[in-house]
This record gives C-alpha cells, structure tokens and sequence, in this order.
C-alpha cells in the first residue's frame, strides 16, 4: 500500500489563495489516502485541488482531520480488504468524533456503490471517478444529516481544466492523466465497470500541463491512460474527423507534442496495450532523445489459449512482433510487463509458456500477481476460478524467482557503462547519495557531490543489485 498524506506538499501561497477566496472563514481539515495505481494518486491530485478551492487544507494525520477521504482501488480482492481494515479504524475514530467525515473515492466506491454506505455503514460519503467536481456539494449534504452519493460515470468528464495540486514528494516527477476508462473487456478486469467508458482528453491541456510543470521546476512527466496507444482527439470511433479545423491527435502525434515542450523535459508513459502498439510510437521515441526508452507491455500470459480466454485481443506470435519492433527500433529500451498466474483453467503447460516467454523476452522488470477474481467480469460470468490457491501462489514464486535472475543479470550487463540520470531525491540511506532513474527507469545511486535534486547527472556504474544500479557522477 502506498499512502499519500497532502499536508507537506501543497505550498502555503496556494493555500493562502484559497482561504482568501472563502474570507477565511471555513478552514477544513482534509485527509487523502491513495491507493491501486497511477491513475489514482493523479486523481488524487485533481481532488485536493477541488478541495482546496473550496477552502480546505490539508493535515498529513487522519487524527487531526474533519474530512477523511480513502482512493480506493479493486482491482484484486486484497486491495480492497486493505481498505476495508483502515475503513473501521476510521470508524473507531468517528464514536469519538461524531462529526468526522469518511467518505470512500475511486474503483471500490464505483464497484460497491449505495453498499458501503446502507448495507456495511463503513462510509458518510460515496463518490465514484468521474463524480469529483460534485465532492464541495456532497460533503455539504453529509454535514446536514444526509448520506451522499454519486456514483454517475461519465462520457465526457476528463477534468482537463482542472489544474492539479502536486502530492507526489520531490518536484522532479509528475504524472499526466491523458485520458480515463478503457473500452478494452480483458475477461479478469474490473476496471471498464469501474472507470467506464474510455475518452481523451484535449492535447492542449495536456502540453500545457507538461508546460506549466516544467516552468515550476518538474523534469520528468509521465503520461497516464489505460492503453494509452488508443488515446484519439478529435476523431470519433468511425473514423470521422470532428472538427475540420483542427488536427487529428493520436498518441504518437501527443508524444511528439509533449516531447516538444522543452528537451530538459523527459517524458514516460504509461500503460501501452500489445494489439494496439503502433511502429509510429516507437519511431516517435527514437526520434526524441527526452522520450525516456522504457516501455512496459504487459503480456499476461504467454500461451494463446489463456489469451483468448483473457480476451486479450493478440496472441503469442503477435505479442513477440511487437518485441521485435521494439528491439528494432529502439535498441536501447527496457522492457517491463504485467503477468498473472493461476487464471482460469490454466494448466501446468500453459503456465510454462508464460516462464518460455519471460525468458525470451527477458524482461528488465515485471509486475506479476495471481488471479484474484472480480464480480461482474466476463471471466466470473464465463469461466470456473479453478485453480487452487496454492498452485497460483506456487506458479507465481516460481516467476518471481525467475524475473529476480533476469533484473540482476540485466543490471550486470550495465556495470561500466555511462548514464544520464535524473536526480530525484536523496537516498533514504544516506543523505549524501543522490537517487534517481536512467532512461530505462533503473533507480541509479551515486554519491551527491555538489548536484542537486532536478539535475541531470552522467554517472558511470561500478556495481549492481537486483532493483539497483551504483555508480559515481562522470565529467
Ligand atoms: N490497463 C493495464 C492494466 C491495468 S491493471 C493493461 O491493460 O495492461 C494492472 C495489472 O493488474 C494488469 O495488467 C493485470 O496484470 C493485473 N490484474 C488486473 N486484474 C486482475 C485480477 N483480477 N487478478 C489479478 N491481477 C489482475
Ligand atoms: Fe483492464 Fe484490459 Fe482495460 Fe487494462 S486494457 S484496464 S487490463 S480491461
Ligand atoms: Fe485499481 Fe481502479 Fe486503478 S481498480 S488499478 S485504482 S483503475
């Protein structure tokens, strides 16, 4: 669980902008807690920023607060039991402060609806991801005696306007939502009923987003979407230009755009989807140096009939071609992925073929979990949850075993050799060791010498770990 506390991060001068704005006068105390992926904590981001216009600052300590607001993420069982626990911790605190407010944001809320508040009494409040802008209005009904919800998905909401309140630490890194939902039924996945229907938000926004961020110091965005190569503006689902007066954006052309802004600025991205990786993107990041040469591709599976059954829309064969196009392309580029283990019917052959791949690809990084089944999914309606827990905790271990070797083999490969980093903070170790990433987004140490947090540094590697690379600052 990562949990993102608001109170050290939002600089005075904004919070004095909007207390003035309310006369002063209404000086709630908001506590945020993020959880799930990126998409989220970037939410978080735009809710603070809601909220603070609204009058409210922000306490890092849910003791001192009258709001309680959790992100919440479904994605696996676990993610929302952790939820669930920390939501009657919470609950102890309302006996003793009646006024408090708990109110539960994101995927769970979206899943769990009016239920979390009628049937489990674990929440005053239930706003679901496109439902952010009406949190002022829900919080007032809560304070008037109502419970309040709105759980409405929208078409068109993507918060473009709305300029974030930064959470993250550092003032190096920021994420970039570029669009929201996805239209994509992978048959485990919760998140189409979640965050509903996929839409792009206008690119201009965007560039000036990554604009405004680099003014302020930032280096480093990180574009965010679902399946971000299907991100599309101004051209609809037929292929029909919208406004003829302006251009079509596709995700290579937003790339493009954003790698633009400034060549101090790097850019990530992140989730592409194998079926839909276009050569156009991978040409794109050749051509920019600041386009960070790093691409995770989660593959899932590697045998073709726990694809199907996945709905992944590619195969095996498929999946490789795009491995090559990457390696052709972009001979430098890491490669991560997302794997799950134990899906439905998977049988020890099928399994193998997931290992076959991972070591034919060879991955630099990977994210792998055991299937964890969601209501309402294609995959609870169609197929049994069959495998035992054990086999998936078992075939899971086994793969972790062996993307540890192949991180610590990779990370041998690069002793030697020279990289530009981006110095993102000091090392939680040591204060005179500068932490940060090389293009490929392998955290580098290195002793901090006179550079600063924002700087970008060649440093020459001498050792390596598993997760990390160590080295010193070259001239
Ligand atoms: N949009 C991204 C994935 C978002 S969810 C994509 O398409 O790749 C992040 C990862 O969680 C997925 O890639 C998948 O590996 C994992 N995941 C999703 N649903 C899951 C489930 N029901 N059980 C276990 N892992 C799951
Ligand atoms: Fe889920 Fe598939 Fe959409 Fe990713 S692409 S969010 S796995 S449905
Ligand atoms: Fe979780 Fe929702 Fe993200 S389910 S992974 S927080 S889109």
């Amino acid at each position: 669980m990562i949990s993102i506390t608001t109170e050290k991060i939002i600089d005075e001068k904004r919070q004095g902008e909007a207390i003035k704005m309310k006369g002063g006068s209404e000086h709630k105390k908001l506590y945020m807690e993020s959880y799930g992926c990126q998409m989220n904590f970037s939410d978080s981001e735009i809710v603070a920023s809601i909220l603070i216009a609204e009058g409210f600052s922000t306490t890092q300590d849910p003791k001192n607060a009258d709001v309680i607001l959790m992100n919440t993420c479904s994605i696996r069982d676990n993610a929302e039991q952790r939820v669930r626990n920390k939501l009657s911790q919470y609950q102890k605190q309302k006996r003793e402060n009646p006024k408090l407010i708990i109110g539960i944001l994101g995927c769970m809320a979206e899943r769990l609806k009016k239920n979390l508040l009628e049937e489990e009494k674990l929440v005053d409040l239930v706003a679901g991801p496109d439902s952010y802008r009406d949190l002022p209005i829900l919080i007032k009904e809560v304070e008037s005696g109502q419970k309040a919800v709105n759980v409405l998905l929208s078409r068109e909401e993507t918060y473009a306007d709305i300029s974030p309140v930064r959470l993250g630490k550092g003032g190096v890194t920021a994420f970039i939502s570029i669009m929201r939902g996805c239209d994509n039924m992978c048959s485990f996945c919760v998140v189409p009923f979640t965050r509903g229907r996929e839409r792009s938000r206008d690119p201009y926004t965007i560039v000036k987003e990554a604009q405004d961020l680099f003014n302020q110091g930032y280096r480093e965005v990180t574009l965010l979407g679902q399946n971000v190569d299907s991100y599309r503006w101004n051209i609809n689902k037929k292929n029909e230009v919208i406004d003829e007066s302006k251009p079509v954006v596709n995700f290579a052309n937003l790339l493009e755009m954003v790698a633009l802004v400034n060549p101090d600025l790097r850019v990530r991205y992140s989730t592409s989807h194998p079926k839909d990786m276009t050569d156009e993107v991978l040409e794109t990041m050749a051509k920019y140096e600041n386009i960070c040469k790093y691409i995770h591709l989660p593959i899932q599976s590697g045998n073709n009939d726990v694809l199907k059954r996945m709905n992944r829309g590619y195969t095996k064969e498929w999946y490789m071609n795009r491995i090559e196009a990457v390696k052709r392309i972009l001979p430098d580029c890491a490669i991560s992925t997302d794997i799950i283990t134990g899906f439905c019917g998977e049988t020890d052959e099928e399994f193998q073929d997931t290992v076959k791949v991972m070591k034919e690809v060879k991955y630099n990084l990977s994210y792998m979990f055991y299937y964890s089944e969601r209501p309402k999914t294609l995959a609870e309606r169609r197929f049994d949850d069959d495998v035992p827990l054990e086999v998936k905790k078992k075939r899971l271990q086994e793969i972790i075993n062996l993307q540890l070797e192949m991180s610590k083999e990779y990370h041998q490969t690069c002793i030697g050799k020279t990289y530009k980093v981006l110095i993102e903070g000091t090392s939680k170790k040591s204060v005179s060791d500068a932490y940060g990433r090389n293009s490929q987004y392998v955290t580098v140490i290195f002793p901090i010498e006179n550079y600063k947090i924002g700087d970008y540094v060649n440093v020459k590697i001498d050792s390596a770990t598993s997760t990390t690379l160590i080295g010193k600052a070259v001239k």
